[in-house]
């Protein structure tokens, strides 16, 4: 099983995947917490990940996206699909969805040029479910760039324009209209973390019924 946490800066995603895979572990599920970009499981991972985000980086676009997928085709062959293998379920901060949005609506590079060279990186791996945390991008924003402790007054993204992070809400709202009978679902980001935290474990218990999936603690 394979589900990824995905949205805009300041969502409240990171906190919600770790609630998500606290929980998961403590029905009795093995899983694996990992991110995008830098899977910490991941030398090379992290290393593209400082080529990435560091506000001295000064990448064109292209480069941007192939660094992103290079993360992701690592993070895949070497840490997701060995662990799911293994019978682990794994939740991912960020994946696919993401290139889409940054690279595609963010960036403005062709999202029909770039959808297939994302699906060829992922390979087979594509989740089960996704959440997408929804907010207005200057909330988001503003509660991002105060906590970012890796980069002083924000990376790469967090120094953007409001107006480049509202293309970013637009499109991850674009995301789930196309996939929401598949596997999105949309979470209101402006909620509190244990409302969010709680439709989230009720998604998953619907799902777990759905698919008929038992837990047998170990
Ligand atoms: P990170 O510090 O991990 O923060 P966040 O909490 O926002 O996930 O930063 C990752 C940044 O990389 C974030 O601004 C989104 C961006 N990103 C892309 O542009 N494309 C991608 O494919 C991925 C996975 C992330």
């Amino acid at each position: 099983m394979f589900i990824t946490v995905e949205g805009i800066e300041g969502s409240g995603k990171s906190t919600q995947a770790k609630l998500l895979s606290d929980w998961l572990e403590e029905i009795g599920i093995r899983t694996l917490l990992t991110k995008e970009p830098g899977s910490v499981i991941s030398k090379e991972c992290k290393q593209i990940r400082r080529l990435l985000l560091d506000p001295e980086s000064n990448l064109a676009r292209k480069s941007e996206f192939f660094l992103y997928l290079a993360d992701r085709a690592q993070h895949v062959d070497k840490v997701i699909r060995p662990a799911i293998s293994g019978g682990k379920w794994v939740v991912s901060d960020r994946y696919s969805d993401s290139t889409y949005v940054y690279q595609g609506w963010g960036r403005k590079l062709s999202t029909e040029d770039i959808l297939p060279i994302i699906k060829w990186a992922q390979d087979e791996i594509v989740p089960d479910i996704t959440f997408i945390m929804d907010l207005p991008a200057k909330i988001g924003l503003e509660r991002a760039r105060s906590t970012n402790t890796e980069f002083e007054g924000g990376d790469r993204f967090e120094l953007e324009e409001v107006s480049f992070h509202e293309r970013l809400r637009t499109g991850f709202l674009q995301v789930h209209q196309n996939n929401q009978f598949s596997r999105t679902r949309l979470i209101d980001a402006e909620k509190t973390i244990e409302e969010i935290h709680e439709e989230i474990k009720q998604v998953l218990r619907q799902y777990m019924d759905e698919h008929e999936i038992t837990i047998t603690p170990a």
